[in-house]
């Protein structure tokens, strides 16, 4: 039978990574994967989650299943943290999933459930993982301009436009901040002007939300998420513990669903608990377990938000010194850009070429369609980065 098989399309990312992984090269860099770092080149397991995870240890008396919607406190936590009290309790309903995907893999199946073949409306660019995943969910993929290419700023216009056929039965994928690819993300203005259209034309926003906390802070990122819930009878959103607790192979995600009314809210859940069971069948439990230790108790969390706001604060200081180092290497300000954008990622907009020569000649990796990780950078790599750059334009 696997003959019958065709080559699949590798993922730009995963390939990266290997690519990385196999390069001997000892100053080699890597602005690849959205994994964050410490200036060390580190991804230490967070002090709160060490903690949480003793706790969760000592508690545990059995390996039974933790049920197909999962643990109804880690559930409540993230309604909290992601929608905050945007939305009457009634109306929404949360099954923790195995990671962001997992959750945005449930969504997607369950949206294709209520409409076969549901429209889902993506930005151009977007995280590469987006298309294959909701295509496999069943959609059928449609995108939005979203990317100006030449402030490398959100084009909001164009946005607007693109999505302005997108309409009840529909579905706009919306990054909740940070977007990635680009580090390009909506202000409170173009929130306002997405809840509007939402409002107007009737389509369900579709929210990822895998950085919350790496772009102005947990409760400042989640503003638009929430002017926008507080607005539209329905919306869905793919949450994720990967990037903000860390816990990136814990596969910790939750997948919301916020519906017209309660009765509406317990069919959607009721669905997805199907979907789930029809595929993974019940969640891991040990991450979304460390996440609600931390979340139910006061001391604990005030020590993860610390440390949340600590690679926050790296990944600006990050972009500083890379604006600094590239104005000095470049004598010009054109990537000064990098200090707007918010996240983990910027889109440089330099050509595939000239990230082939970085990487062949500097050890440089970089995602094929210009995107760095700004958290990639270890201690006086931004100077070596910027020499680089220059040194491949000619
Ligand atoms: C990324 O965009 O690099 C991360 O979300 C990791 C992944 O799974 O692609």
């Amino acid at each position: 039978m696997f003959s019958q098989l065709s080559a699949p399309t590798p993922d730009a990312i995963l390939a990266l990574m290997t690519a990385f992984r196999a390069d001997t090269r000892t100053d080699k860099v890597d602005l690849g994967v959205g994994v964050y770092r410490d200036a060390s080149g580190d991804t230490p397991v967070l002090d709160a989650v060490r903690e949480a995870e003793q706790r969760v240890f000592q508690a545990q008396q059995t390996k039974a299943y933790v049920g197909v919607a999962g643990d109804a406190v880690f559930c409540e936590e993230m309604i909290g943290m992601t929608l905050g009290s945007s939305v009457p309790a009634e109306r929404v309903r949360c099954l923790q999933a195995p990671g962001g995907s997992g959750a945005l893999r449930l969504v997607g199946e369950l949206m294709n459930q209520a409409k076969h073949g549901a429209r889902v409306f993506i930005s151009d660019p977007s995280w590469p993982n987006h298309v294959p995943l909701l295509e496999a969910a069943g959609l059928e993929i449609h995108s939005y301009p979203y990317f100006d290419p030449d402030t490398r700023d959100v084009n909001i216009e164009g946005m607007l436009e693109g999505i302005a056929e997108a309409g009840p039965g529909d579905l706009v994928l919306l990054h909740g901040c940070c977007h990635n690819p680009t580090g390009a993300s909506f202000s409170a203005e173009h929130w306002a002007a997405i809840a509007e259209r939402a409002v107007a034309q009737g389509f369900v926003p579709f929210v990822d939300f895998a950085y919350q906390g790496f772009g102005e802070g947990l409760e400042e990122d989640a503003a638009g998420v929430r002017a926008l819930a507080a607005v539209v009878p329905e919306m869905v959103l793919a949450a994720s513990c990967s990037k903000n607790f860390g816990l990136y192979r814990e596969r910790v995600g939750a997948a919301i669903v916020v519906a017209e009314n309660a009765t509406l809210a317990d069919l959607a859940f009721r669905n997805a608990m199907s979907v789930a069971r029809g595929s993974y069948s019940m969640p891991p439990d040990h991450g979304a377990a460390v996440v609600r230790a931390i979340m139910q108790d006061p001391s604990l969390k005030s020590r993860w938000i610390t440390e949340l706001d600590t690679m926050r604060k790296r990944m600006l200081d990050t972009r500083s010194e890379l604006v600094t180092e590239l104005r000095n290497a470049t004598g010009s300000e054109r990537f000064d850009f990098i200090g707007r954008h918010s996240g983990m990622f910027s889109r440089l907009g330099i050509p595939g070429a000239q990230i082939e020569r970085m990487r062949e000649e500097h050890g440089i990796y970089i995602v094929g369609d210009s995107r760095i990780n700004v958290a990639g950078f270890k201690t006086g790599q931004a100077a070596k980065f910027a020499q680089a750059l220059v040194a491949t334009e000619a």
